[in-house]
């Protein structure tokens, strides 16, 4: 492994915020200037170097240890971050007025080259990580972080911001335990998690749901009708159901809300769906709620804390030792390093013959199928 002499460093973070990002924040910038490193941020993902003039305190800012003290504990990224303005497919306006998706790397690479950025940390998800691999073919040094509060990256046992998402979820499907069975309905849950269902699996499980619907396993309806009308039978007039919202029916389709040039689709609206069709096919009177960005919130639990600090520093300790073009990842109990072309080659569904999914039928749990 070449190694080259690191001077400067910068860190950026993309894509969804989770809880816990500020925690690698912190650990990285610790970490280089404890070995003599001088460290910057970069604002909302790539746009810091890519349009440094919307920023009028600088694209990029100086991390010096004062800036990150204190904020281990805390939600969001105090280096701000985007769902949006992909480098790749950067949204420029064409000759006809129309926004045309254009390939910004090379820029992005002599942006990097002009303020001395001897390597990037790069925090983010599938999407913010396909970037940094592609930097890094280009000849940026680049380790990536995996972040994203659905758990969705391949070669990671777990991504940092999951644990709190699921945990959150599960309090408040907790909750809803008592109004369903004073008013003998069925509440239907929405929650995030893209095209997995991690989050849905796991706080559906935790918080004794009678349905789970994930993307993995479209529904059938009047699966869910049979479930829910069992247990009216056996005396338990009401049912929580969890929709995960990439949650769709048997030879249906995704609930997309929409879909901008430059962006993944927005999904949205699964749980009203099942919410209104349970209503139809068995009569009992249903309530959506949508956790939403609720589940992005809050302070990091230790665990995702503490996960995103070891991988901070897992990270600068890779530069260190002259790694390049790989992501840090849970392999427990350590933190390795796998290449982050095979991190970002799929989305990591949730396997139908998993534990959990076990656990859960064992339990009871109707999928809907
Ligand atoms: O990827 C994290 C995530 O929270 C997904 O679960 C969700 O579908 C998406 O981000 C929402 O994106 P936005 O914050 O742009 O609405």
């Amino acid at each position: 492994m070449k190694r080259l002499t690191i001077k400067r460093i910068a860190i950026n973070t993309g894509g969804g915020d989770a809880p816990g990002l500020n925690a690698v924040i912190r650990a990285v910038v610790v970490s280089a200037v404890n070995r003599g490193w001088e460290c910057y941020g970069i604002r909302d993902g790539y746009n810091g170097l890519l349009e440094p003039k919307k920023y009028p305190e600088g694209g990029l800012i100086p991390l010096p240890k004062s800036k990150v003290r204190g904020i281990t504990h805390l939600g969001g990224t105090i280096l701000g971050t985007t769902n949006k303005g992909n480098p790749l497919q950067w949204p420029m306006k064409g000759k006809d007025g129309k926004p045309h998706e254009t390939d910004r790397t090379d820029e992005l690479l002599k942006a990097f080259k002009k303020n001395k950025i001897d390597a990037l940390v790069a925090v983010g998800g599938d999407g913010s990580l396909g970037i940094a691999n592609v930097l890094a073919q280009k000849g940026l040094r680049v380790v990536g972080v995996p972040k994203t509060i659905d758990n969705d990256l391949d070669k990671t046992v777990i991504t940092f911001g999951f644990d709190t998402a699921v945990s959150f979820a599960t309090t408040c499907i907790d909750r809803l335990h008592t109004t369903a069975e004073s008013h003998q309905r069925v509440m239907v849950v929405e929650v995030m998690g893209r095209y997995a269902g991690w989050i849905a699996l796991e706080s559906g499980v935790s918080s004794t749901a009678d349905v789970i619907l994930i993307p993995e396993i479209p529904y059938d309806i009047h699966k869910i009708a049979e479930k829910i009308e069992d247990r009216d039978k056996s005396g338990a007039k009401f049912s929580i159901v969890v929709v995960a919202e990439g949650a769709k029916p048997k030879g249906g389709s995704f609930s997309v809300v929409s879909k901008e040039i430059g962006r993944a689709e927005k999904l949205g609206g699964a749980g009203e769906r099942v919410a209104k069709e349970i209503h139809e096919v068995t009569g009992k009177e249903t309530r959506c709620v949508v956790l939403g960005h609720l589940l992005r919130g809050g302070t990091p639990t230790t665990f995702d804390r503490l996960i995103s600090l070891r991988f901070g520093a897992a990270a600068v300790r890779a530069l260190a030792e002259g790694q390049n073009g790989i992501m840090v990842a849970l392999d427990p109990p350590t933190v390795r390093y796998v290449p982050l072309a095979d991190a970002t080659h799929r989305m990591k569904t949730v396997p139908l013959d998993c534990d959990i999914i076990l656990t859960a039928r064992d339990l009871g749990v109707s999928f809907g199928d």
